[in-house]
């Protein structure tokens, strides 16, 4: 979109018609059935494949070849917030409503001046040229949505969840955002709660009367749903999906970012065979004995040229003696 670039505007690649803009993740996957979707072909789909297909790569072959199982987001966004911006990547509610001694509002800046505490927020963590998280995608996710119940979950409660899996033919490696943090709700009727906020003092609000009850049994009975009148605090995440700032291509990720054995990028995704990364027990054992064999055939073969060389050095010194003579 830069200027100095293609200097794209938002609507050149999400073209609109009749008020429906092309590539709203959120309800449909982009590349859909069809995969290959042109700008203004379809209202609703938008990909990176509509302008530049599945087989951008002049040069490289293998490069084309990831296409079908890496999105091109994942090696063309090595990093997002980039160019001297923040991002929030952690924001705790837990913590809000600390004062000083004399009761003023506490408020605490990191290095880079960007809010760190606030009496009315808690703590808030920012990042910047931050590495993606990757997870396989195949365009659809299922959110948690307000009045759900918390459903039985093993470390932080995901408010959405990806879909799509190595097997799943439409699922490829796609980057994002991790946004976590702390929220409050109902561990009785296990829900999270609708915090009112912004009122006036002895209305509940939180932001006036600090008391995460009153703002929850507020907030709750205007949104029509239950409230035991406890409060706790779940940490939660939720994933966001990375497609704008794609970088200049020289930045692209580099092959040993992912394929190599500690520290890739793809480390902690599983349940598929990644060359560099996974040691496949069969594979190495056979790779061993080929290499054995190799290394005995390299000295099989240099003992017999040892042999024959000599062989002919005795020869040859014969043929100068012949010659002297
Ligand atoms: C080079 C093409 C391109 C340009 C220019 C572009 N976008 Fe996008 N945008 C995409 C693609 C591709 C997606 C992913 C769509 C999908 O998969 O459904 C996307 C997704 C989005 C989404 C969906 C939410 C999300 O983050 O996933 C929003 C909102 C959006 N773009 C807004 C904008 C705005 C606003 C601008 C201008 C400032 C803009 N885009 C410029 C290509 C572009
Ligand atoms: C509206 C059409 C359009 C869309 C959508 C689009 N591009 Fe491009 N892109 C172009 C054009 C045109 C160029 C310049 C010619 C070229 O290098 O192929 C370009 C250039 C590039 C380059 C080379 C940049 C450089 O440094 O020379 C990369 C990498 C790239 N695009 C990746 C992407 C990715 C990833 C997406 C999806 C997020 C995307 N593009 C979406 C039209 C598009
Ligand atoms: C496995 C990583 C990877 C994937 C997946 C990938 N690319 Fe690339 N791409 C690269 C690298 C690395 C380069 C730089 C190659 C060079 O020019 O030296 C590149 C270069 C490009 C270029 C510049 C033209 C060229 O031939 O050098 C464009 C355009 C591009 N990619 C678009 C895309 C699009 C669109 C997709 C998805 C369909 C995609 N790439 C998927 C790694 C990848
Ligand atoms: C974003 C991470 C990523 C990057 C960067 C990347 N790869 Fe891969 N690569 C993968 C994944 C994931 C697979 C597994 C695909 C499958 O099983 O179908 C793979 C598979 C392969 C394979 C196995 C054969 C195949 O094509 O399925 C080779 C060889 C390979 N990559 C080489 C490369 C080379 C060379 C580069 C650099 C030019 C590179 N990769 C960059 C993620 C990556």
């Amino acid at each position: 979109m830069d200027v100095k670039g293609l200097n794209y505007a938002c609507t050149t690649c999400h073209v609109t018609k009749a008020h429906k803009i092309s590539g709203r993740y959120y309800s449909r996957p982009a590349p859909g059935r069809h995969q290959l979707a042109l700008p203004a072909d379809d209202g609703e789909r938008l990909a990176c494949e509509s302008c530049h297909s599945r087989s951008p790569h002049k040069k490289s072959a293998i490069l084309n070849h990831h296409t079908d199982k890496v999105a091109c987001q994942s090696c063309h966004i090595p990093r997002y917030a980039r160019g001297g911006v923040y991002t929030k990547m952690w924001w705790d509610w837990s913590s809000a409503g600390k004062f000083t001694k004399d009761g003023k509002a506490i408020v605490k800046k990191d290095k880079n001046g960007k809010l760190a505490y606030h009496s009315k927020k808690g703590d808030m963590r920012w990042d910047a040229n931050v590495v993606p998280e990757y997870f396989w995608y195949n365009g659809s996710m299922s959110y948690l949505h307000e009045g759900d119940r918390i459903p039985p979950h093993e470390g932080p409660l995901q408010l959405n969840s990806l879909q799509g899996n190595y097997n799943d033919p439409g699922a490829r490696v796609f980057p994002f955002k991790v946004m976590r943090g702390k929220q409050p709700y109902d561990p009785v009727e296990r829900m999270l709660v609708v915090p009112y906020l912004f009122g006036k003092k002895g209305t509940g609000a939180y932001w006036a009367d600090y008391d995460w009850k009153k703002a929850a049994a507020v907030g709750m009975r205007e949104a029509g749903l239950p409230f035991s009148g406890k409060v706790s605090f779940v940490e939660t995440e939720m994933f966001w999906p990375i497609t704008h700032m794609v970088a200049p291509k020289e930045d692209s990720l580099g092959c040993a970012e992912c394929h190599r054995r500690n520290n890739g990028r793809l480390e902690h995704l599983t349940g598929f065979y990644l060359p560099g990364r996974d040691r496949w027990q069969l594979l190495d054992t056979l790779g061993w004995v080929l290499s054995g064999l190799t290394v005995l055939i390299i000295l099989l073969h240099a003992g017999m040229r040892l042999v024959s060389s000599a062989r002919r050095k005795d020869a040859d010194t014969q043929g100068e003696v012949d010659h002297e003579k």
